[in-house]
């Protein structure tokens, strides 16, 4: 398999799963810090087709995660253009070398309520993919199209594309930890996350599930913890600060706001590792 942005926090976490399984993994990302556990580990930019074709030397699936994560980590061309033009070179390169299967990184920011200088109100929760994506920012949409690129892949090359749509990831020590304190202090903090979390193993559990179940054409899928990174209950959350959004499905306790049917139905995930202050101390201390 191919993993690009494999120096990445979850290509990583991606090549140590891929390790871990037996699977013959390469890596490709801007730079090789060392040390990463793949078979090979290709130097250069997932939008140079040269590159990307050098790394998908005898490589049946593509995991492309490369990305600038964030629309604060570069100029708005360099994000909304370095990422799309990733995405594409990675999917076209991989769809005529005869790879038929392949995973992308797209995010929860697809929803535009992240990134958003407002608080953007979702129409409805639980959160599902049909909402509207009200994206205001170049992050936004370069996974929108990122999906919409990774759509067309799918029908071009007869391929299968999932977009995995990513919450905020983290393992326990680090950013989740420091994530669900800010939270636990101001709830008010986490409104444009919808309080949404998911443990950087289970993304790439989930990443690893989208290139081998059995799934034909496209599909964009949530995947999340089942739970809110928050301590208090998500209906209390939602009665302080969405109280005008209409909720279509009772939240018990910490549910997450999100509909994870689909990634049930369609990968058979469900996250392995939900966050807990113990596990946060235990990783810490
Ligand atoms: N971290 C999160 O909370 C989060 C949430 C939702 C979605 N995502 C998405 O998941 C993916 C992985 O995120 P991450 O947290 O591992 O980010 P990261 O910044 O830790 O890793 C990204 C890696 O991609 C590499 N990269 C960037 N552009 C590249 C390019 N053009 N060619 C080759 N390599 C390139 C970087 O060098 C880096 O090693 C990204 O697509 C990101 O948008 C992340």
């Amino acid at each position: 398999m191919l993993v690009t942005g494999a120096a990445g926090a979850l290509g990583r976490a991606t090549l140590t799963l891929l390790a871990r399984l037996g699977v013959p993994a390469t890596g490709l990302d801007l730079y090789d810090p060392g040390g990463l556990p793949a078979d090979r580990v290709v130097t250069g930019d997932a939008g140079d087709a040269a590159a990307v074709r050098d790394a998908l030397d005898g490589v049946d699936a593509v995991i492309h995660l490369a990305a600038i994560p964030a629309p604060t980590l570069g100029t708005p061309e360099e994000v909304f253009c370095g990422n799309t033009r990733a995405t594409f070179v990675v999917l076209e390169e991989a769809g005529r070398a005869g790879v038929r299967r392949a995973a992308v990184a797209s995010s929860f920011s697809v929803l535009g309520l992240p990134w958003s200088p407002r608080v953007l109100r979702p129409a409805y929760v639980p959160v599902d993919e049909a909402l509207p994506l009200q994206v205001e920012d170049p992050y936004g949409l370069s996974k929108q199209a990122d999906e919409a690129t990774s759509s067309m892949m799918a029908r071009r090359h007869g391929m299968s594309v999932v977009a995995l749509r990513f919450p905020l990831l983290g393992g326990p020590g680090d950013k989740l930890g420091k994530t669900a304190a800010r939270y636990a202090d101001d709830p008010g903090s986490g409104v444009k996350e919808l309080w949404t979390y998911l443990d950087l193993r289970d993304a790439a559990h989930a990443a690893f599930l989208a290139v081998t179940r059995p799934v034909s054409g496209y599909h964009a899928v949530f995947v999340t913890a089942p739970d809110i990174l928050a301590p208090q209950p998500t209906e209390e959350l939602l009665d302080r600060f969405h109280p005008e959004v209409e909720r279509r499905a009772p939240l018990p306790g910490r549910a997450v706001p999100i509909d994870l049917g689909r990634a049930e139905r369609l990968l058979g995930f469900t996250a392995g590792h939900p966050y807990t202050r113990d596990h946060a101390v235990e990783e810490s201390s």
